[in-house]
């Protein structure tokens, strides 16, 4: 690696495509790779066979065919992924994020959005502006594209009618004068028989602008880059001895220099740049987008995911803001579920408040919502389980753009953009207290514990629990049994039996199970508890050993036989909506502390062990 002097990224553009098949994005697409010679000869050859067999333009090539093939888009009918495509002309390297039109997919707008600096929003030139192109220009605008060019297709349909491309264009303004572009370039095409694609055409000798290649080559690509504040995510710590230790990473913004005087957050330690460490020798700058290894003048001690930040303008830390959340997850988002988010290096427990409001992808109308569905866009409130560096997203994309991932499937349900952070953890403090847990058990004579039953209604849960409190009762212990539907009748009250309601339940349960754990006291909770998300939380809020998942066992045949309060029967007759079991998921324990069987075992039997247990591991003593 030799110094490299400017930022690497300075000559290539990223930009997205949004518009519909039918609008003829496939075929724009496959026109811009064919001007700039971005196809391969045997590429070219095929496209040519290709077209004489499925085509629909007769001899001629059919470019649609060329970027549906690269996309499988044929077997699917519609796009479903971004397809990142790569093309280069003599002034300017280009990334194209190809994204569907389909109206499901703004998840994958998104991605493609993301990490673009311009939008190619296509119009047909017969239907004009549509719901479609507002959603599409919403969604850009959101995610801090700040350049559009505005690709009336189809053109030689409408008789390559200046007047109706005029009035596509200030159709447009008018709607986008409240997004936040900085320019709207206005181009008349028709992708088809590739006029204004690279070359003016001589059916619009009334436009005078630039061909759309011509544009791509010279818009600002640079989009003030060049001076923002250094942030680079440390991805990597490398330690080959006692004597070196180099940090490594890619800068998200501004550049570095040997000398600078950098910080490191969340720590907030300062010190200096000493090496920017390079295969052929040191370098003497690096720039935004690059991947580099530094060392520094000082044993700070940073770590992966910590990010080092240009010392007089550092990112700023918190662990609680306001965000912008796309959901992209068929099951919705719940609030107050653990979930993962990545940020920059980092990845970090976190769960969102209800929504603020939800916003109308269309209209962009504020709506109000208790969750987000599947392609939701809402403002949320976000809560880290640690303080993290990061800046608002309209400073930097890179360090306020962040993803979301379930805990369980790992799978990415939602992306999100910071706002700003929320001070609110600043201004509570944590008030001492001189009686503590430890003086407690001291004077009860016993360890505190949780003891989670979990399973489906009538499963035995209340049952047993009661008779196990009793047993520990006479053993002395101080305990609180807290009943699912006895709970339900104060503290959650206003909850009823939505996935949202179930999970705030639980949080709520878990929180005062954890007061009591810190009271000394030995906790019995009898809630279905159905997700394994909650009791993961309500198990995280107290010591490894002081939390014992209880499995009620009992299959869903046999308590819809017992069905104790008739509730499974007005279920089954449609009475009673939601029910666990029935039409809302129970998601079994698959390492329970301790599992019961109740066809086998009786109610006593089962207390009778869970005692057992508890004395074999030291939280009581038996009697005598
Ligand atoms: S949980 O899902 O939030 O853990 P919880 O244990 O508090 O549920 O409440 C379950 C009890 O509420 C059941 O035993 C039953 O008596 C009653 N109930 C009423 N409606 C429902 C429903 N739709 N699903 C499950 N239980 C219900």
């Amino acid at each position: 690696m030799h110094a490299p002097v400017a930022s690497h990224d300075k000559d290539l553009l990223r930009f997205i495509t949004c518009g519909s098949v039918d609008d003829g994005k496939s075929t724009l697409i496959g026109r811009l790779l064919h001007a700039a010679h971005a196809l391969p000869d045997d590429q070219l050859a095929a496209l040519a066979d290709e077209s004489r067999r499925f085509g629909t333009q007769g001899d001629q090539l059919d470019f649609a065919l060329l970027v549906d093939g690269l996309s499988a888009e044929r077997e699917q009918g519609i796009t479903i992924d971004v397809a990142y495509r790569f093309f280069a002309t003599a002034r300017r390297k280009f990334i194209v994020a190809d994204t569907p039109g389909h109206e499901q997919y703004t998840r994958n707008m998104v991605t493609g959005a993301s990490t673009a600096q311009l939008a190619v929003i296509l119009v047909d030139a017969r239907k004009g502006v549509l719901t479609q192109t507002r959603r599409h220009s919403h969604i850009v605008s959101l995610l801090g594209i700040r350049q559009v060019v505005l690709a009336i297709n189809k053109l030689d349909l409408v008789d390559w009618s200046r007047e109706r491309f005029e009035t596509i264009v200030s159709d447009y303004r008018q709607f986008a004068g409240h997004l936040q572009f900085d320019t709207i370039t206005a181009i008349p095409l028709s992708a088809l028989h590739g006029d204004n694609i690279a070359a003016p055409s001589a059916h619009t000798p009334w436009y005078a602008g630039p061909s759309l290649l011509q544009h791509l080559e010279q818009v600002d690509a640079s989009a003030g880059a060049g001076d923002a504040p250094l942030r680079l995510p440390v991805q990597w710590v490398c330690r080959p001895d006692l004597d070196f230790r180099g940090y490594a990473g890619r800068i998200l913004g501004g550049s570095v220099r040997p000398g600078d005087s950098v910080r490191v957050l969340p720590s907030g330690r300062q010190t200096t740049v000493a090496r920017i460490v390079g295969f052929d020798g040191d370098a003497v700058q690096a720039g935004s987008g690059e991947s580099v290894m530094l060392t520094l003048a000082d044993e700070v001690d940073a770590s992966r995911g910590d990010v080092l930040c240009a010392a007089t303008d550092p990112a700023a830390v918190s662990d609680q803001f306001e965000t912008t959340l796309i959901w992209m997850d068929e099951a919705p988002m719940l609030p107050g579920r653990p979930y993962l988010v990545k940020l920059a290096a980092t990845t970090v427990g976190a769960s969102f408040a209800a929504p603020k409001y939800a916003i109308d992808v269309n209209s962009f109308d504020k709506l109000a919502a208790r969750t987000l569905e599947l392609n939701g866009i809402g403002v949320v409130n976000l809560a880290l389980d640690r303080p993290v560096a990061f800046d608002p997203y309209a400073d930097n994309r890179d360090m306020g753009g962040f993803i979301v991932i379930d805990r369980y499937s790992n799978r990415t349900v939602g992306a999100g953009l910071i706002h700003f952070a929320l001070r609110r953890s600043h201004n509570i403090h944590w008030q001492a207290v001189d009686i503590d847990k430890q003086a407690r058990v001291r004077q009860n004579g016993h360890r505190p514990a949780v003891l989670w039953f979990t399973g489906l209604s009538g499963s035995g849960k209340s049952t047993i629990a009661n008779i196990v409190e009793r047993e520990l009762h006479a053993l002395g212990a101080r305990t609180y049994l807290l009943d699912g539907d006895n709970v339900r009748h104060g503290l959650s009250k206003d909850l009823g039996f939505t996935d949202a309601d179930r999970v705030e339940n639980i949080r709520r349960v878990g929180e005062v199970a954890r007061l009591m754990v810190d009271a000394g006291l030995i906790v019995l909770t009898a809630f279905i508890s159905p997700f394994r998300s909650e009791r993961a939380l309500a198990r995280s809020m107290v010591e490894g050993d002081e939390f014992i998942e209880v499995f009620v066992d009992t299959p869903l045949a046999v308590v819809e036989a017992r069905d104790p309060k008739g509730l499974y029967r007005k279920a089954r007759r449609g009475e009673l909506k939601n029910f666990t079991g029935i039409d809302s998921p129970y998601e079994a324990p698959s390492t329970p502390e301790l599992r019961i069987d109740t066809t086998a075992q009786s109610p006593e039997e089962a207390a009778h062990a869970i005692v057992t247990a508890l004395v074999q591991r030291g939280i009581v003593r038996a009697a005598g």
